[in-house]
């Protein structure tokens, strides 16, 4: 590791050494094809069902419920167009929320054009939805709700079971994008009732370009991607065998260690968030209690643009972020943050800091030390210019 203070976890984290000495062999001696039948293929499909059995072990569900995929974006496009294909003959309706990644709002915006309605249910001014909400909103053809179980740009922890619950009540398939809990906080498929589940293996210490979807049985996902047949016909394409090993390897390891972790983040995390509300006009963002442990994010009144801060910080060797990796140098100021109330002007000043467990008490301390300081040269109208 350098000398920077990488404080960007919910944009992407550093793979473990554990999830990347699962997957070198997969590169040398062991990079058959898992669809050949001689030794070297069986071998690598020994890799991919024996991946299979520990996520499925992780989240609580079985093996014969996860379906590899490149990563969050892919699970969600897939898990969204599988309920609806699958309730194709009652109705064309969906419930979602204002706040999700643009995995599924895109995906939505999408669907629109084949005749499906949206409805987005704005959360309160922490982040979070509630199941009085999400009942008003059903509708007799409503087929999918899809509600995150933690928000990526402010940290917020929704009450998946109880929302599960409403959707049920009425039998309708309930999808979570699970990218940014997995790994962090407790999941147990069978104990939250959701039908279909997302997952993201670079969010945990895993590699990128490596996901997984849980879809519960019996139902039987779409044949997303046609090819070779891969991933029992489903989605098709030789599988991303180390990818595959590294995201088993990296959510094992994340949800053995998942209680420490936990509590040395959140002491981090709560650290920080006191020093940074100490900054006259500061503000925390997302739920102050139901958060994810290493995720602090904040509005500053009188600074401008986000862009300013995140290269100062930058120039003091702190990688941080406005909110969403995908749009981290946009000008435009976070949905997510509009959607909570926050006004124009100030939700371009968000900051969000995300930290792991290979982030350090002194370097917390620096970023206390230096964020008061950058925050007044900004508010003095000090920064680089936006390109
Ligand atoms: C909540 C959420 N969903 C989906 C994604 C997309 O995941 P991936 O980068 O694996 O495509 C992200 C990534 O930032 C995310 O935070």
């Amino acid at each position: 590791m350098t000398s920077k203070i990488y404080a960007d976890n919910s944009a992407t984290t550093a793979v473990s050494e554990k999830a990347l000495s699962a997957m070198l062999p997969c590169f040398r001696e062991n990079f058959g094809n898992p669809s050949a039948i001689y030794s070297y293929g069986q071998e690598a499909k020994n890799v991919l069902e024996n991946s299979r059995k520990i996520i499925g072990k992780a989240i609580g569900a079985l093996n014969n419920e996860i379906y590899f995929t490149s990563g969050g974006t892919e699970s969600d496009n897939w898990a969204i167009y599988s309920a609806c294909e699958l309730k194709s003959k009652i109705g064309k309706h969906i419930v979602s929320t204002a706040i999700e990644h643009n995995a599924i709002l895109r995906t939505l915006e999408k669907i629109q054009g084949l005749g499906y309605e949206i409805t987005l249910l704005s959360p309160d001014k922490n982040g979070r939805i509630s199941p009085e909400q999400l009942e008003k909103a059903i509708r007799n053809d409503t087929v999918l709700v899809s509600i995150m179980m933690a928000n990526n740009v402010v940290g917020t922890v929704l009450p998946i079971k109880e929302l599960c619950a409403v959707a049920h009540k009425h039998n309708i398939i309930f999808h979570t994008d699970a990218v940014q809990a997995a790994a962090h906080i407790p999941i147990d498929v069978r104990n939250l009732g959701v039908d279909l589940l997302s997952i993201s293996a670079h969010k945990f210490h895993g590699p990128k370009g490596a996901g997984a979807m849980f879809l519960k049985i019996p139902l039987i996902p779409t044949a997303y991607i046609t090819g070779g047949g891969q991933e029992k016909g489903r989605r098709s394409g030789t599988e991303n065998v180390a990818g595959i090993a590294g995201m088993s390897a990296a959510i094992e390891e994340g949800v053995e260690n998942l209680e420490g972790n936990a509590k040395y983040l959140t002491a981090l995390r709560d650290k920080l968030i006191e020093y940074t509300l100490k900054i006259p006009g500061a503000y925390l963002t997302g739920d102050p209690v139901n958060r994810l442990p290493g995720h602090a994010s904040f509005v500053f009144e009188g600074v401008k643009q986000s862009v300013y801060l995140i290269n100062m910080l930058n120039d003091e060797g702190i990688c941080a972020s406005s909110g969403s990796a995908c749009s981290a140098s946009s000008k435009e100021a976070p949905h997510v943050l509009k959607s909570l109330g926050y006004d124009d002007e100030i939700s371009h000043s968000a900051l969000r800091i995300s930290l792991s467990h290979y982030n350090t008490e002194k370097e917390i301390g620096i970023i206390n030390e230096k964020l008061p300081r950058i925050i007044t040269e900004l508010r003095k109208g000090k920064g680089p210019p936006i390109i």
